[in-house]
């Protein structure tokens, strides 16, 4: 028996109250490549409240020509949902903000914009991505631009970006900018390959971890999560983290 638990690790009741807030998905539906139907959204909503989230805050793409995405497309979504969660007697606090990706429209919108025109969380933080292809050689400059309009950078999933993989001083970096570091919680699981696993444990063990997201966009996301929050291995790993989640609700 020992043998098989230290094989396949221990396995626990899901509880992920610890985190009281997820602050990156894509639950809001038909806006971006996440969920697609208002029904579905209520229920990954009632699965996700059943893990321990109390707050779900949802940052659909914006996303230049493929998911052009504004206040005006993600606010009406957000009320819709919103609506179906009263109806079916669902009490779990629902938010939407926006993943921004960071690319030439970004910074044109960063330069024309103030900071209520954007789409923050908790007031402060902007989620934003970085192209998975090659590293920006601007960002610096962006990160200042987003920090002059007194905002805090998120920067989202930073262990998925695969041309930091050998240069772990860019995540430190990020860190002396002002930026806070969102790591996905199925990158634990090892849903995006091994070295984004081994990327997101390291940023743990160097304590550079400040949010844990869901980064839920469909089906096999919701059934990967419950399996990692079943798992022993993942509350060792995250538990002593000084993560800021709660400081959303
Ligand atoms: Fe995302």
């Amino acid at each position: 028996m020992f043998d098989f638990l230290k094989k396949f690790g221990k396995t626990v009741d899901p509880d992920l109250s610890f985190l009281g807030a997820d602050m990156h998905s894509h639950l809001l539906p038909g806006i971006d490549d996440g969920l697609q139907e208002l029904e579905e959204s209520v229920e990954f909503i009632k699965e996700l409240q059943k893990l321990g989230y109390s707050k779900l805050i949802c940052t659909p793409h914006i996303l230049s020509d493929f998911y052009p995405n504004s206040p005006g497309t993600i606010l009406p979504k957000l009320a819709e949902v919103r609506a179906a969660l009263a109806e079916a007697n669902v009490d779990v606090k629902v938010e939407a903000a926006a993943e921004y990706m960071i690319d030439n429209d970004f910074t044109e919108l960063i330069a024309g914009s103030k900071k209520e025109d954007l789409l923050t969380i908790g007031g402060d933080y902007i989620l934003v991505e970085l192209s998975y292809m090659y590293p920006l050689p601007n960002i610096e400059k962006i990160i200042f631009d987003v920090r002059m309009l007194g905002l805090q950078p998120i920067i989202a999933h930073p262990e998925r970006y695969s041309y930091y993989h050998n240069e772990f001083s860019k995540y430190e970096r990020f860190k002396e900018l002002g930026c806070k570091l969102q790591v996905n919680l199925l990158s634990l699981s090892g849903a995006y390959g091994s070295q984004v696993k081994k990327t997101a444990e390291k940023l743990f063990k160097n304590q550079m971890v400040d949010f844990l997201g869901t980064d839920m966009h469909h089906q096999r996301h919701l059934a990967m999560l419950k399996t990692l929050a079943s798992k022993q291995d993942f509350y060792d790993l995250v538990g002593s983290a000084q993560l800021l989640n709660k400081t959303l609700l």
